[in-house]
């Protein structure tokens, strides 16, 4: 693997499907990890073994299934969640066992009414245990984001003794800043003893929506793996959505990272997932949106129909959208009318346009978007026809 490749690491089907109502069952969850393999993720994180009879069940026949990605299990640092998880992974070519637990204040002093020197131990024990099963270990701190930096290097630093070849540095709340969350990574990759033998993880959240833009600024930082969800699903306001990091980093080809995602399936993979999830996804969503490579405005659209890249920075093709889309509303001008009218058959004049034009106003002004048949309703009725 060079130092420039970023792992790309799926929980779609563990801290995505944690959604409010929105429970996938096993044969869905395989068809999406199936299609995850063939997109090229690097890590497809298929449930919380121990949860429940039915995560257990989808680990387990995820497990016998897919060809090249790692396949992970989650578990708290817990001696029978780790033992469950290694259970469910026994099918997989490459297992991994994903183990953590909870590192800021609030996690030690409320959730377990514990203290910091006790969390180090259990984070010890806990990946130590789960080598014993498995050689690939990542471990997560849990809230992360709100850990003071020198004690997450202490955690980081137990974790690797025990054998950890992952740490992941979870923004739990998404309560960091850009800075804030690069400014970790950095400082881990520079204080933590041992940290050639491991690599660090970003897994951010999207409560303020920063949770892209953290996790580039933890890659740019030195971090080596994004964990993320399609369409950026997942509790509250979600996780970092893969197709948003995958094409920032495509993109922007001077950061010099790359990433083994095939990007022409990243359309597909967001309708699958949004269709079996039954969770629509907003018309503005970055990449995989349905007005993502729209255009409605009259200068936008003279300016795309001149040349595509004046108001697009993607090709549409790249993410396995056909084409970019010419919307005629009330704000349309005559220039995308033409275009619009050439693709259903008619080559019109200026003279022609101009008379069409003032038809299509008073069309478009009672209805919110005009389709091909009202285009040909638009003509047929003009003066210039008549
Ligand atoms: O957000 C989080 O902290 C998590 C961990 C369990 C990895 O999802
Ligand atoms: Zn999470």
């Amino acid at each position: 693997m060079s130092d420039n490749n970023i792992q790309i690491f799926d929980t779609t089907l563990r801290d995505g499907e944690q959604v409010p109502g929105c429970k996938l069952n096993t044969e869905q969850k395989v068809i999406i990890a199936k299609q995850l393999d063939i997109l090229g993720v690097d890590v497809i994180e298929a449930g919380f073994p121990v949860s429940s009879p039915g995560d257990f069940k989808s680990v387990q026949a995820i497990s016998k299934i897919v060809k090249n990605a790692t396949v992970c299990g989650l578990t708290r640092a817990v001696e029978n969640d780790i033992k469950v998880a290694a259970e469910a992974l026994q099918y997989a070519t490459k297992p991994r066992i994903h183990t953590g637990i909870g590192t800021s204040d609030s996690h030690i002093i409320h959730k377990f009414k514990s203290n910091r020197e006790t969390i180090i131990e259990r984070a010890f024990a806990a990946v130590k245990y789960a080598k014993s099963f498995v050689e690939d270990v990542e471990f997560y701190a849990e809230d992360a984001g709100r850990t003071e930096n020198e004690y997450l290097a202490r955690v980081c630093e137990a974790a690797i003794r025990a054998g950890a070849t992952v740490l992941n540095i979870p923004d739990t709340t998404g309560y960091c800043l850009p800075s804030e969350y690069g400014a970790k990574i950095k400082y881990l990759k520079e204080n933590v003893k041992g940290i050639d033998k491991a690599i660090l993880s970003c897994h951010c959240h999207n409560d303020l929506g920063l949770a892209t833009a953290n996790s580039i600024e933890g890659v740019i930082n030195g971090a080596r793996q994004i964990e993320c969800t399609i369409n950026g699903i997942g509790e509250r306001a979600g996780n970092t959505a893969l197709e948003e990091v995958v094409m920032v980093l495509k993109q922007h080809p001077y950061l010099n990272l790359d990433t083994k995602i095939n990007t022409s399936m990243l359309y597909g993979m967001s309708q699958l997932v949004s269709d079996s999830m039954g969770i629509y996804t907003q018309p503005n969503k970055a990449i995989v949106g349905a007005n993502a490579f729209a255009h409605s405005s009259g200068i936008h659209q003279d300016g795309v129909i001149k040349n595509r890249e004046t108001y697009e920075i993607i090709n549409p093709k790249d993410v396995g959208v056909t084409e970019s889309a010419i919307v005629l509303t009330a704000r349309s001008g005559r220039a995308a009318l033409a275009y619009r009218a050439k693709n259903v058959g008619y080559e019109l004049t200026k003279l022609q346009l101009d008379d069409v034009y003032a038809n299509f106003l008073s069309f478009a002004d009672r209805k919110k978007e005009i389709n091909d048949g009202d285009i040909h309703q638009i003509i047929e009725t003009s003066n210039v026809y008549r």
